[in-house]
């Protein structure tokens, strides 16, 4: 993996066309990036600060929490000072804490040097209350701190205002004595508590691998797994991310990202490819979705007959629905189905059409028919193939903005596929998305 800032040969290109897609998918969210102090000294760094200003110009909120480890160490190894713990996990002691202070200023300042000079707005503030960890196993861990209160309205204003926050890993307590809180632990509770979309983290280090396999995407339940089984198969120094990754997500918050910050356009490559360069834990909001099976064909041909009805749907007799009954996804809630996709095959031309997509009224708009899509998208791609289409006569602005597909024409169908469009008649409109 290459780790040289100029070198730029291992990213790929994310092109404009590429991000603009994802442009209203991502409006008006928060994302947290994490990152860490050895990140901060390197020289991609700079190229790290265009990538948040890029984010800031398509309105995502950003937060930026900053770590300070390496920088700690050298202020120890300069002053020849023993410091207890360079990471804030373990105790800190009162001249670690000194130091940390000293290194916390000097890597806020150099943070706020390079969002200024890149024109963006940002600000330190004293928006997080530490709280003092206390004794643990028996050994009193000093200054060592976690997040005791947030001040959500703070935060707030400062996004909405199209600030920059810059969080550094020192926060006091009620009584205004400094803590020293590890950045990563402190970046994920800002994630969870301010609803982020994305938390970030931004290391220098390279990406995550277990046994010599780079993990790109990796399902919430399978780190947790991993984290249990065989801890050691996760590098020291990523391990408390991953850790940090999988709390995140339980808490509610949807993506983990863990990137080598190195890498020219890491930041933009991750967030706007569809397969990034480091490693996406997702949650798996996919449980509710499964294949279908016989029984299911009757309630398939009942929800989907109000779709049929305000023509956003082709008519399926119940026959054709059972016949292809395999090929279908359903969406459970209850026990009940509320959603429905059906996914047709073209293998010669390696094509998925995703199609008869219907959420049930009650449940639109609460994100089902997305994960449906991605869903499908996902298996798709599973079996080798490289694009998946949809048709539709109603819902065209879905699959765009709110499922990045883009809008082509009838020569993207297969022919078998184009000649009955044509027969149909019913003027659907075609949209793609490459995998
Ligand atoms: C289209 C459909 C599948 C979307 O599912 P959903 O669960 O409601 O959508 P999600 O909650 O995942 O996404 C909500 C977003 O999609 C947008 N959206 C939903 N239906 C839309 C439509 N018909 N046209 C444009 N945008 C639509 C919402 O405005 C919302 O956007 P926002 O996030 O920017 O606010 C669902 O509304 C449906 O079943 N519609 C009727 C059948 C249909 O048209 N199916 C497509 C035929 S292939």
């Amino acid at each position: 993996m290459t780790t040289n800032g100029n070198n730029e040969s291992s990213a790929k290109p994310t092109d404009l066309r590429g991000i603009l897609k994802y442009v209203p998918m991502f409006r008006d969210h928060v994302f947290v990036l994490a990152v860490d102090g050895s990140l901060v000294a390197h020289e991609n760094f700079q190229n790290v600060l265009l990538d948040i200003a890029v984010l800031r110009s398509l309105h995502i909120k950003v937060i930026l929490v900053h770590g300070i480890g390496q920088q700690l160490q050298a202020l120890a190894e300069d002053k020849a000072i023993r410091i207890t713990d360079a990471h804030g996990e373990l105790d800190t002691d009162p001249a670690t804490l000194d130091l940390a202070t000293e290194a916390a200023a000097m890597v806020s300042l150099q943070v706020m040097q390079g969002l200024t000079r890149n024109g963006l707005r940002c600000a330190t503030c004293n928006g997080v209350r530490g709280k003092e960890i206390g004794i643990v196993r028996g050994i009193d861990q000093g200054s060592t701190g976690a997040v005791d209160k947030l001040d959500e309205v703070l935060f707030n204003k400062l996004l909405d205002a199209g600030t920059i926050p810059v969080v550094t890993p020192i926060a006091l307590n009620r009584e205004g004595t400094p803590l020293r809180i590890n950045s990563d632990l402190l970046a994920s509770e800002l994630a969870s508590r301010l609803s982020a979309s994305k938390l970030i983290f931004l290391t220098a280090q390279n990406g995550l691998s277990i046994d010599g396999q780079p993990m790109t995407n990796l399902p919430v339940a399978e780190l947790e797994a991993l984290l249990e089984s065989s801890p050691e198969k996760v590098p020291e120094r990523l391990r408390s991310k991953a850790q940090h990754a999988v709390k995140v997500i339980q808490a509610g918050t949807p993506r983990a990202h863990i990137l080598d910050g190195r890498l020219f356009g890491a930041l933009l490559n991750e967030i706007f490819d569809k397969v990034g360069i480091g490693t996406m834990v997702y949650s798996n909001d996919y449980q509710s979705i499964r294949r279908a099976t016989p029984g299911d064909a009757h309630a398939i041909y009942n929800i989907t007959r109000n779709g049929v009805r305000s023509e956003s749907l082709r008519e399926r007799p119940l026959e054709s629905i059972e016949s292809a009954i395999n090929d279908y996804l359903v969406y459970e809630i209850d026990g009940s189905l509320v959603a429905c996709v059906h996914l047709q095959s073209y293998d010669a031309e390696k094509l998925i059409e995703v199609g008869s997509v219907y959420v049930q009224p009650f449940y639109q708009n609460r994100g089902v028919g997305r994960k449906m899509v991605e869903f499908a998208c996902a298996e798709a791609k599973d079996r080798g193939c490289r694009r998946v289409i949809a048709l539709t006569t109603q819902a065209s602005q879905f699959f765009s903005k709110v499922c990045a597909f883009t809008e082509g024409g009838v020569d993207d169908l297969p022919k078998a596929r184009r000649d009955e469009y044509i027969r149909n008649g019913r003027n659907s409109k075609v949209l793609y998305l490459d995998l």
